[in-house]
C-alpha cells in the first residue's frame, strides 16, 4: 500500500479499520474489480413501512436482499422517515416498522451477520439529507416521475418532504458510501439522482477532498476523478423487476391500490392466494408456445414472470413447460407454487411479530452498528463542507 493510501485509510476508512469486523462479523471484504476499485463492496437497500408488503416487494426487492447477503456485507433498512412524506399521521407506524423488519428476517436475512435497522435511529441520514438538499437542483427533483404520480394534480398541497424524498434516499445510501443497491424497476430514476448528487458533491468539493486526502480514485467516463462518494450501482435484474397488478397488467402491483385483489400480500393465507390468482385478469387465449408470443399480452406476461421468479427460473423455461396450455391449467400451478414459497414466510412473520421486544432488540443492535458507520462518514463530510465540529 502506498503512503497516500495508508494515510487515507487512517483519515477516512470506507469502513473504519478494525471496526468493520465488529460491525459485520465475518466481514467479506469484497473488492470491486471495476471502476470503483478502491471502494469495498457494500450493499444497501430500504423498504417503506406503509401498507402491506406484497409479492412485488418480495420478488423485486426482498428476495434479492436475501440472495446478496451470501457474498456481500449488507445493510437493510426500514425507512420509517420516508413513510412521513406522503402521509404524516399513521395509525401504527411503529407496528408497521416492526412488520417490515419481521419480513426481512422471515425471508432469510441474517441480522447478526448483516445490519437490519430502522432509519430514524440513525440521525445522520437526516443530517446528510440537509447537505444533499443543498447539492441537488430544483430542476433535477422536478423531473422525478414518482413525485409527479404521488403528488397528482394538487402539487401545491404535496408536502415538501415528498418533493425532497429522493435526497433522503440518496443520503440513506451514501451515508454508508454503499456501492450496490438492489431495488425494483420503479426506483431506477431515484438511483440515477443518487449518482448525480454524488458526482456533483465530488466535483464541487474536489479541492477540499484532495486537501484532506479523503478521496478515492474513480473513473467517470474516460476521466479519473478523486471523489468521496461512490457512484452507486443499481441492481435491477431478474424476471420480476416490475410485478404488475393482478387486475390490470398496465399498472404496477402496489401497496396503495384500493383493490386487495390486485396484489398478493405476504401475509395472505393459501386460500386468499389461490382465490386472487384464479381471479387474476387474463385474455382468452391459451399461453403462447414461444416467448415472443407474450408481447402485447401484459397480463399473461406478468403471470409467467411471477412464476419464473418464484421458481427461480426464466420465462423461457416456463413457456417451455406451460406453452399452449390454458390458464385453467397454469393458474392452479402458479397458485400452488406461490403458496409453497410464501406460506412459510408468512408463518415466520407471524411468529416474530408475536415477540415485538425481540424485533426491537434486533433494530436497536442494527442501529448501533449502522450509526458507527454513518458517523464516520459524517465526520468527514462535515470537514469537507467546512462545518465546524470537534
Ligand atoms: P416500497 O414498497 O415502495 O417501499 O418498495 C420497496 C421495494 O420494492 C423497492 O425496491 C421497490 O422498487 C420494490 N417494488 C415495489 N413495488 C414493486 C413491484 N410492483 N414490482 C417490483 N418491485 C417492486
Ligand atoms: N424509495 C424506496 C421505495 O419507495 C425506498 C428507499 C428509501 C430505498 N431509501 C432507499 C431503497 C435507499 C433503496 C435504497 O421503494
Amino acid at each position: 500500500m502506498g503512503e497516500c493510501a495508508a494515510a487515507r485509510e487512517n483519515v477516512n476508512p470506507i469502513l473504519p479499520t478494525g471496526v468493520r469486523e465488529i460491525i459485520f462479523p465475518g466481514a467479506l471484504h469484497q473488492p470491486i474489480e471495476d471502476i470503483m476499485a478502491e471502494f469495498q463492496k457494500l450493499v444497501f437497500s430500504g423498504v417503506q413501512p406503509t401498507g402491506n408488503l406484497h409479492l412485488g416487494n418480495y420478488l423485486g426487492a426482498i428476495r434479492k436482499f436475501v440472495a446478496l447477503q451470501k457474498d456481500n456485507d449488507c445493510i437493510y433498512c426500514v425507512v420509517d422517515e420516508h413513510a412521513l412524506t406522503a402521509q404524516l399521521v399513521h395509525e401504527d407506524l411503529r407496528g408497521q416498522t416492526r412488520a417490515i423488519a419481521a419480513a426481512y428476517i422471515a425471508s432469510g436475512i441474517d441480522p447478526k451477520k448483516h445490519i437490519v435497522f430502522n432509519q430514524s435511529r440513525v440521525m445522520q441520514h437526516a443530517e446528510l439529507t440537509w447537505i444533499f438538499n443543498c447539492v441537488a437542483r430544483m430542476g433535477w427533483l422536478n423531473r422525478m416521475t414518482q413525485f409527479k404520480e404521488k403528488a397528482g394534480k394538487d402539487r401545491e398541497n404535496a408536502s415538501v418532504g415528498l418533493f425532497t424524498y429522493p435526497d433522503l434516499m440518496a443520503a440513506d445510501i451514501l451515508v454508508y458510501r454503499a456501492t450496490h443497491v438492489p431495488v425494483g424497476d420503479d426506483q431506477k430514476q431515484h438511483l440515477e439522482l443518487t449518482r448525480d448528487i454524488a458526482q456533483k458533491f465530488n466535483n464541487d468539493f474536489s479541492k477540499r477532498i484532495a486537501e484532506l486526502g479523503v478521496g478515492v480514485e474513480m473513473a467517470v467516463g474516460e476521466e479519473k476523478v478523486n471523489g468521496y462518494f461512490p457512484l452507486t450501482e443499481p441492481l435491477i435484474e431478474g424476471e420480476a423487476t416490475r410485478v404488475m397488478s393482478l387486475r390490470d397488467g398496465s399498472k404496477k402491483m402496489s401497496k396503495s391500490d384500493p383493490s386487495d385483489l390486485s396484489r398478493i400480500n405476504l401475509t395472505d393465507d393459501a386460500d386468499a392466494i389461490a382465490r386472487k390468482i384464479k381471479k387474476a385478469k387474463t385474455d382468452p387465449e391459451p399461453l403462447p408456445s414461444e416467448l415472443t408470443g407474450l408481447k402485447d399480452r401484459p397480463e399473461a406476461q406478468n403471470l409467467v414472470g411471477i412464476y419464473a421468479a418464484l421458481a427461480d427460473t426464466t420465462k423461457e423455461k416456463v413457456i417451455a413447460e406451460f406453452g399452449s396450455r390454458q390458464f385453467s391449467v397454469f393458474k392452479p400451478a402458479l397458485a400452488d407454487l406461490a403458496v409453497e414459497k410464501l406460506a412459510p414466510i408468512a408463518a415466520e412473520m407471524r411468529r416474530l411479530m408475536a415477540d415485538p421486544a425481540h424485533i426491537d432488540a434486533v433494530l436497536r443492535d442494527g442501529g448501533e452498528r449502522a450509526g458507527m458507520l454513518a458517523e464516520a462518514t459524517m465526520k468527514t463530510v462535515r470537514r469537507i463542507v467546512g462545518l465546524l465540529d470537534d
